[in-house]
């Protein structure tokens, strides 16, 4: 058989190997600590269940939905104006996703011929990358680096690139490298995309896993973001919805009708109870929300807290389920402390280089586990003596 060439850049990933690791290492009756892939453990709150629930009773609800309701409509809208002071008009301005992972891997399709060239930060969110690669476009890496503050640098783009780009994708707070940018970049960011008419995709997964009384926005809040580009947001974190895939693009009317068109071709909707779920969710009680986020910043003290008392020196992130570690010396090489850290201590994490070539140095650690595990990763790292080289 022969297969696209396009499939050869998910056959060989790390995330698979990584996967086949920890099975053999399972399959010896070993326990791994997996700190790997971000699936969030944190169960969505039970009214979200209940109106998931209640609605599935319904046979009616088992018909394709083709649309957003306009109840559904009206909860994001009101969700965005509470939340960051943003209005939109959810009937031309917003479509639901089934998960922001669906808009990551089709927006290029309506925005990316083959060749065209598009901006993704690097290191990034693989799909970040992999969806308008799957679309023939060009990629430019635009670096997150100690040196920049991992925040991506505008000013350093090549005046002959930026005005080739068609798209750039940011997002902030960042996985996985966990930063998060102050109003000043979405503002350049703005007058960037008008200067060289690019399209701004801005994906806001992790505005709620904010920590240490900071907030975060909306790139849609920043005059002219309308202009220039669209929002992706997801209730897969905020709210413990991963599995129900449930997310949203917002903002660029243009933007927006185009990656709907697509999808009224790729999907039909998205089904009716889980629609009632994020309407429960959205328009809900929401101490569901300070309830995550703080178990995630505990996670996070306990674990770095845990590790700078045994040698391995990191910076807290200020946001996101991720800590974005320097590997300890004498390693240089991610992948290869990955590998060692999985055999000698028993955690897995992944290895910064499988986010782009700048990821390499560093691992990310996924909060992923509670607590007591965060400290079973510690000890065990610290008895492995993998930190003395
Ligand atoms: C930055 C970022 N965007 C999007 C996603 C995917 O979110 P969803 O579950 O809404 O597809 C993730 C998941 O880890 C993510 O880290």
């Amino acid at each position: 058989m022969k297969f696209a060439k396009r499939m050869e850049r998910f056959n060989t990933g790390i995330f698979s190997v990584l996967a086949e690791l920890k099975r053999k290492e399972t399959a010896q009756g070993k326990k791994i600590v997996d700190l790997s892939v971000g699936t969030p453990n944190i169960p969505p709150a039970r009214h979200i269940i209940d109106a998931l629930l209640k609605s599935a009773q319904n046979s009616k609800n088992y018909v394709y939905a083709l649309d957003d309701t306009a109840e559904l409509q009206e909860a994001v809208e009101q969700w965005y104006r509470r939340r960051y002071g943003v209005a939109i008009d959810p009937k031309t301005e917003m479509t639901s996703l089934l998960g922001s992972q669906d808009g990551l891997s089709h927006l290029g399709l309506t925005i990316a011929d083959p060749g065209d060239l598009v901006l993704v930060p690097d290191p990034c969110y693989p799909i970040f990358a992999d969806g308008p690669a799957l679309a023939g476009a060009e990629l430019y890496r635009m670096p997150q680096t100690r040196e920049n503050g991992y925040r991506i640098d505008l000013r350093a783009i090549p005046e002959e690139v930026a005005r080739r780009a068609k798209l750039m994708v940011v997002s902030y707070p960042n996985n996985p490298v966990t930063s998060v940018a102050p109003e000043s970049f979405y503002r350049e960011l703005v007058a960037f995309a008008k200067k060289y008419d690019i399209i701004v995709l801005h994906d806001n997964a992790y505005s709620e896993l904010v920590f240490d009384g900071v907030k975060c926005g909306s790139f849609l809040q920043y005059d002219g973001a309308k202009d220039v580009g669209i929002e992706f947001n997801s209730l897969s974190k905020t709210y413990g919805l991963a599995g129900a895939r449930i997310g949203f693009a917002l903002g660029n009317k243009d933007v927006i009708g185009m990656l709907k068109a697509l999808k009224s071709n790729l999907d039909y909707g998205m089904f009716l109870p889980i629609q009632k779920a994020a309407v429960a969710a959205l328009t809900g009680p929401q101490d569901c929300v300070e309830t995550t986020r703080r178990a995630y910043e505990k996670r996070r003290d306990v674990l770095v807290d845990g590790l700078n008392a045994v040698g391995w020196k990191i910076e807290k992130p200020k946001a996101t389920m991720f800590v974005w570690a320097e590997i300890p010396q004498p390693f240089v090489s991610s992948e290869k402390f990955t590998l060692e850290l999985l055999k000698r201590a028993g955690v897995l994490v992944t290895p910064g280089s499988a986010f782009g070539p700048s990821g390499e140095g560093h691992v990310r650690i996924a909060l992923v586990q509670d607590e007591d595990e965060m400290r079973c990763a510690v000890r065990r790292i610290q008895e492995s003596g993998i930190l003395e080289g």
